[in-house]
């Protein structure tokens, strides 16, 4: 789970940043007219369920006044807001401040995990879908007015056919010799479910589909820019005919570049509760096609078994490389992350490797990888560096009681730390059972099972005999050793004093 969430992170950077505006500059005039008359609707734990049960169709942006992303989306939203003012029917678009504390059991209410999130609320609130569009002001609208609109769309002749079917998206196309009867029921309800996914439609007439000359109803037909173009599909039982679109619409590979259209897959990818093997290089270079049809072949052959491929161009990859500690002269590489947070890296990969080591990893045979900085030749400051491959020697195996300080390099509070840490360590320098370590954590992988560092600085404290506890004091000098005093295992002279010390207390 934490490795899956972990991953996500440096595809949010990478996406996000993709997504991001250029930075519009406000004039004091916009400014003054926006606060006067704001079309977005702030809503809060107070009046948030009493609106949302009057709308039959409100998008609901939950914010933190902190995030970046959701200060560039601002004026996009409130300009759709205000496009959308006088739409009929009515799309009502509202913010709630999820950071406010007395706002988040909204927050938790709709599972939001990270800024900003969107979500659609239908029918009085009744249901909830996450907001897929676009984030500039013109998407926005376009996405939305498609949302209010019926779920699935009629195609009645040819230039029907031609307005709502791309081939750059999915298209979901139900044929049917009447629009009544179970399953065009079921094929309704599947499109109003899904239709913040997928783009649906519905047709008497097959030839006026691509490819449709031979097609007859009731079928449903999901068409895609990738793999085989199109897949049919005839059961109508609600589960079968969701699990089938879900599915289908899934690349064999999943291609991750610069190209918006993809994302969508790549999120898809992401959210799959597979192992995810990840195959980096110049996509536009005249090697790449070798690379390509040897992993479409083999993820062909590993449909169902577990594992998820995608093909990355080094162009969008940045994020990614710098989470998970790679070169550029490593390339191409390919690399898997399993669910347990084990990695395992092919760096200067050719065609013919990836098959023969896809199929050592399935059979259990490779050793994982770990991202580390090269342990330090001279170690000889105070504060001890620690980095991944030092880790197990330094503070598992020592059997000395060690603070380890999980820091980032860009990180001011860790800055401010450092002194103090290394008075910290100065003071215990003749003390040859105490360790002041720290460890670079953007820059070396470390047991996450054990260390749950979620901002820096993060200490944690393992006693010589093994025990680990985070340390949860204040930032002073004073304050650490004490900890440090309270929780390192002592030497038998120490605990008797330390005993007498906890007696006079008592006393007292
Ligand atoms: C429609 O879906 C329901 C629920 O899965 C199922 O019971 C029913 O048989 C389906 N109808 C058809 C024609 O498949
Ligand atoms: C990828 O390959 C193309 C064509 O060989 C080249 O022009 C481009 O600079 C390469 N990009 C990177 C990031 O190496």
């Amino acid at each position: 789970m934490a490795s899956s969430f972990r991953v996500s992170i440096w595809f949010c950077l990478l996406v996000f940043s993709l997504f991001v505006l250029s930075p519009r500059v406000i004039s004091a005039e916009e400014e003054s007219s926006a606060k006067s008359e704001e079309s977005v609707l702030t809503l809060d734990h107070t009046n948030f369920h009493e609106t949302v049960s009057k709308n039959s169709f409100i998008v609901v942006e939950f914010y933190a006044p902190w995030c970046g992303h959701c200060k560039s989306l601002a004026p996009e939203y409130e300009k759709a807001a205000s496009l959308l003012s006088s739409h009929d029917p009515p799309i009502v678009l509202a913010k709630v401040d999820a950071n406010d504390e007395l706002n988040k059991g909204l927050a938790s209410e709709f599972e939001v995990r990270g800024f900003p999130t969107l979500k659609i609320l239908r029918n009085g609130g009744k249901l909830v879908q996450e907001y897929k569009g676009p984030r500039e002001a013109d998407g926005i609208v376009e996405y939305l007015k498609k949302q209010v609109g019926p779920a699935s769309s009629e195609i009645k002749s040819l230039e029907d056919a031609g307005n709502l079917i791309s081939d750059k998206k999915i298209f979901v196309v139900g044929v049917f010799p009447k629009f009544s009867g179970e399953e065009f029921e079921n094929f309704t309800a599947l499109a109003e479910k899904l239709r913040s996914d997928y783009d649906f439609g519905h047709t008497l007439d097959a030839k006026l589909l691509p490819r449709g000359d031979a097609l007859s109803g009731p079928t449903v037909r999901l068409l895609k820019p990738f793999d085989e173009l199109f897949v049919d599909f005839q059961d109508f039982h609600a589960d079968a005919l969701e699990k089938f679109v879900e599915e289908a619409s899934v690349p064999i590979v999943t291609l991750f570049n610069k190209d918006p259209s993809n994302h969508p897959y790549v999120i898809k990818f992401f959210n799959s509760p597979n192992a995810k093997a990840m195959l980096f290089l110049n996509v536009s270079s005249e090697l790449a096609d070798g690379f390509k049809s040897k992993l479409h072949d083999v993820a062909e052959l590993h449909k169902g078994k577990g594992v998820s491929f995608l093909l990355g161009d080094l162009e969008a990859s940045e994020g990614a490389f710098q989470y998970f500690g790679l070169k550029e002269d490593q390339v191409p590489l390919i690399i898997i992350q399993n669910n347990d947070g084990q990695k395992y890296l092919k760096a200067n990969l050719e065609p013919d490797h990836i098959a023969p080591w896809i199929k050592e990893y399935m059979d259990g045979n490779l050793k994982p990888f770990k991202k580390s900085e090269p342990i330090p030749e001279v170690n000889n400051e105070p504060v001890k560096v620690v980095v991944a491959d030092s880790i197990q020697d330094v503070v598992f195996n020592s059997g000395k009681n060690v603070l380890l300080e999980f820091y980032a390099p860009w990180c001011g509070h860790c800055q401010k730390l450092a002194p103090i840490l290394e008075e910290v360590a100065v003071s215990f320098q003749s003390d040859a059972d105490i360790v002041i370590a720290k460890i670079d954590a953007t820059a070396n992988d470390f047991p996450t099972d054990t260390f749950d560092v979620k901002g820096y600085p993060t200490m944690y404290f393992k006693s010589s005999s093994g025990g680990v506890v985070q340390y949860d004091g204040g930032r002073t000098k004073e304050d650490i050793i004490e900890f440090i005093q309270k929780n390192r295992d002592k030497t038998v002279e120490q605990e008797s004093v330390k005993d007498e010390q906890e007696s006079v207390k008592d006393e007292l």
